[in-house]
């Protein structure tokens, strides 16, 4: 893999990101709040695949790889992330159609699905909570983010070159 073609893939990472966790049932929700998490998390996704994956074929780069970043929430969710939940399950979906929709241009699209990663977005989550996520991990501990970006790179690079609109769990285990 070239260096413009990691550069392309690094892009689509870090855009990945949570902006916001508001709960859609709370009294406090509102149709704004909600839209812009969507927005956020969903359209993000959307618009810097789109424009990846434009540069790519503009550029005829081959072997090109995507990597959307959802969340195992998107399949073993809580109370209060409905929002999150959704988007995060929405843009499973949306990576296996841009896969199917981008692999005739040589360009694989995934997603990755972590599971509780030790990250500033999670020192956030109440020690209580944290306890319980680590006694139901088959490996006892929260993961960290250089085991999330050791799945990213391999998922990037050439050594997964026939993995395409997979989901892959990154959890320790988790249930
Ligand atoms: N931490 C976890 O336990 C966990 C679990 C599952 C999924 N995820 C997902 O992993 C991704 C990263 O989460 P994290 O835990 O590293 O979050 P984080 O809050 O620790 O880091 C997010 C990063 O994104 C950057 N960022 C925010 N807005 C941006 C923008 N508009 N453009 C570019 N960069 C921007 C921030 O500066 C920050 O460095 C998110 O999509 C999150 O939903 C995290």
């Amino acid at each position: 893999m070239t260096y413009k073609e990691l550069d392309l893939v690094l892009g689509e990472v870090h855009a990945a990101c949570l902006m916001g966790m508001e709960q859609v049932i709370a009294a406090d929700c509102n149709l704004q709040a909600a839209e812009a998490t969507a927005r956020e998390l969903g359209s993000g996704h959307i618009l810097v695949t789109q424009q990846f994956a434009k540069a790519m074929i503009e550029h005829n780069i081959k072997g090109g790889s995507i990597v959307n970043i959802s969340s195992i929430v998107a399949k073993m969710n809580n109370i209060g992330q409905a929002n999150y939940a959704a988007t995060k399950a929405g843009i499973i979906s949306f990576t296996e159609v841009a896969a199917k929709e981008f692999g005739k241009f040589g360009i694989r699209v995934n997603a990755i699905m972590p599971g509780y990663i030790n990250t500033p977005m999670s020192e956030v989550v109440p020690e209580k909570i944290k306890e319980q996520i680590v006694v139901c991990c088959p490996m006892g501990r929260m993961g960290e983010p250089t085991e999330v970006a050791e799945v990213i790179a391999f998922l990037a690079s050439d050594k997964s070159s026939y993995v395409n609109g997979a989901a892959i769990e990154v959890t320790g285990g988790l249930k």
